[in-house]
């Protein structure tokens, strides 16, 4: 059974204030809304914070990247252990700006899942394609690439704490969105992949969230698509005004 899953990658953005206002207020309007789990993923300065503003609801906080060491000589760096200590529950591994951008391999997700795993967190694993990539007809080959490379090796019980997003890269921050029928071929395609790398029940079983430029007027599209189970939402997550209609849009949503 997969509930539906709303989450807010809020990436680099907001401030304390900002940022514990706006977790309250998605905090209480989950309370209120039946069907659809929440999760919210604030800069790592905010996740204390924001966790405490959180703590015993249904809304879930997690950390937007880990280190895929235990502890040490690692500057900079955050652990899995350290996540758990100041609240969070969860953790985004591969987001599309930590591979393109700081040039993160599978190899470091794979890592960092399974330290992740070890951690006690919860995973969001983010695949995706970029722009030459789709253009080239490689959509399908980059999401199995990513998705052998980072899961392989994991137990079917492993992945009963991961959650898959899938994000076009060309699709974040865009305002261009996928297509109900491209993102719905995208996740019905990873869910065969997992079918493969596990079996059937985990891929029956396994969340796929769709990410890039989602909003309040395109959730619901989204949202409907069969292999569709939720929403990565970066820019619309930052404010109550977007964020808490994409929430509503998932409640509409069958479990499935
Ligand atoms: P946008 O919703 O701003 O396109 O960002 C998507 C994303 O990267 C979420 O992780």
């Amino acid at each position: 059974m997969r509930t539906p899953l709303v989450a807010g990658n809020w990436k680099m953005n907001l401030d304390r204030r900002a940022g514990v206002d706006l977790a309250a207020a998605v905090r209480s309007h989950l309370e209120g809304l039946e069907g659809v789990e929440g999760a919210i993923y604030p800069p790592f300065v905010y996740i204390e914070e924001v966790a405490r503003a959180c703590a015993g609801t249904a809304l879930a906080v997690g950390g937007q990247d880990i280190c895929d060491q235990e502890v040490g000589a690692f500057t900079g760096e955050v652990s899995g252990a350290m996540l758990r200590d100041v609240g969070a529950t969860t953790v985004l591994v591969g987001h599309s700006e930590r591979r393109h951008v700081y040039g993160e391999t599978d190899e470091k997700c794979a890592l960092k899942v399974r330290r992740a795993l070890a951690s006690g967190l919860k995973v969001c694993l983010c695949i995706g394609e970029t722009l030459e990539q789709r253009d080239a007809g490689q959509t399908e080959k980059v999401c199995s690439t990513q998705l052998h490379g980072s899961l392989n090796g994991l137990s079917t019980e492993d992945m009963g704490q991961i959650t898959i997003a899938y994000e076009p890269v060309w699709a974040i921050g865009t305002g261009q969105t996928a297509s109900p029928d491209q993102a719905g071929a995208a996740h019905a395609y990873v869910r065969g992949v997992l079918s493969g790398l596990f079996n059937q029940a985990v891929a029956d079983a396994t969340r796929i969230l769709y990410g890039g430029s989602v909003k309040p007027s395109n959730a619901a599209d989204l949202l409907s698509v069969p292999d569709i189970d939720g929403a990565l939402v970066g820019g619309a997550a930052l404010t109550a005004d977007n964020f808490l209609p994409i929430l509503d849009a998932a409640t509409e949503v069958r479990v499935r």
